[in-house]
């Protein structure tokens, strides 16, 4: 059992401010997903768990213990690496294995732990091989079976499906999302992938250049992302951001942009109110643009510059106006082709603001 803490963690590599004062609570047996963009700091931050870095600053506790002084064996850590560095020159049986040789495991208990979890994993039939005889995903599944063997109390898998293909990562994510149901373990899991992310963990925090942008369940980060960072990184196909100005008109508060004036819904103008006069960006998702309104639902009028079917859907590249394009989610048989143009309205219940200069959400 383990509640990982960090408390005001920095880690500086010479000039560059790898992480930046990050305060986390991991709870014991949590799913907890590090995301965000290449070089924003996960590996950094995961390194620093296992001890295989040292914070310039801050604490690290796991339950009550301080360990960030203490090196990555006394920490009963395990760690998935994103390249598996597995041991070229030893069996899979072996790879699996050394760590319980290292401290001193007995043999027959050794050889039925290897068992137990090469069945977990399906790799039974490959003991007798060596890395090289195995394909990216069996390998994957030995460095994975070497973290589980030990009952670690803290379990850190740094882009561990990366190296997988396409559908080898949507199984492979599902048997580990089992897999941590299974060993009721703290898990900590990196990833640049939001939708991985979202599919898997408990909650995510969300990291860009070094420092947390928000943390949260799935549906609280793609539902309320605090700022137009977050909004924009969870969620496929991305948000689409409107740029424009509040303006209070009489009793009514308008978004106005250089595609449309839009009367906003009366349920947000005790949020919004305040910031009439303000820059911001009108956020909506591709599926909460609803085309082919009736003329007098409709906020404006938009042009279709690109159809790009996905098979279960299709999503239009559109022009709002004359001036910003969009992207809208629509059936799949939607006949709408490229240069038709249609009337189009927002889903009320799923707009967000978001302050132009900061990036604030306006709303949460
Ligand atoms: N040993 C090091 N020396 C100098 N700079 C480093 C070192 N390790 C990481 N950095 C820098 O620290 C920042 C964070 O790196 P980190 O590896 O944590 O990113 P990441 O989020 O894991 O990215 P990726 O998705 O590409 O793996 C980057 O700017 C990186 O260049
Ligand atoms: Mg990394």
């Amino acid at each position: 059992m383990a509640k990982v803490v960090l408390e005001n963690i920095t880690k500086r590599f010479g000039q560059v401010l790898a992480v930046d004062n990050l305060n986390l609570e991991i709870q014991d047996r949590e799913f907890m997903t590090l995301l965000g963009p290449s070089g924003c700091g996960k590996s950094t931050t995961l390194n620093m768990i296992a001890g295989l870095e040292e914070p310039t600053a801050g604490r690290i506790f796991f339950d009550d213990e301080e360990v960030e002084h203490l090196p990555p064996e006394m920490r009963d850590v395990s760690m998935v690496f994103q390249n598996y560095a597995l041991y070229p020159h030893m069996t899979v049986f072996k790879n699996i294995a050394f760590g319980l040789q290292m401290r001193g495991v007995p043999a027959t208990e050794i050889r039925q732990r290897v068992a137990v979890v090469a069945k977990k994993l399906g790799i039974e039939d490959l003991l007798d091989r060596k890395p090289r005889e195995l394909s990216g995903g069996q390998r994957q599944r030995v460095a994975l079976g070497r973290a589980i063997v030990r009952d670690s109390r803290v379990f850190l898998l740094d882009e561990p499906l990366s190296n997988l293909d396409a559908k080898l990562r949507v199984a492979t994510r599902t048997e580990l999302k089992n897999l941590h149901y299974d060993l009721q373990k703290t898990f900590v899991y990196v990833t640049h992938d939001q939708e991985e992310a979202l599919i898997m963990s408990d909650r995510i925090t969300i990291l860009n250049r070094g420092r947390i942008q928000q943390v949260g369940t799935p549906e609280e980060v793609y539902n309320h992302p605090r700022n137009e960072f977050v909004a924009g990184f969870i969620g496929s196909p991305a948000m689409n951001f409107l740029p424009g100005v509040l303006r209070q008109e009489g009793e009514t508060l308008q978004f106005h942009s250089p595609a449309f004036t839009y009367t906003l819904p009366s349920p947000l103008l005790p949020s919004l109110s305040r910031h009439a006069r303000r820059n911001v960006k009108l956020g909506i998702r591709p599926k909460d643009i609803r085309i082919q309104v009736p003329e007098e639902e409709a906020i404006g009028k938009a042009e279709v510059l690109l159809r790009e079917p996905v098979g279960s859907d299709l999503y239009l590249q559109m022009k709002f106006s004359d001036a910003i394009l969009c992207k809208v989610r629509t059936d799949a048989d939607n006949p709408l082709q490229r240069g038709d143009v249609t009337t189009f309205a927002f889903n009320e219940q799923r707009l967000h603001f978001f302050d132009a200069s900061t990036g604030d959400s306006l709303l949460v």
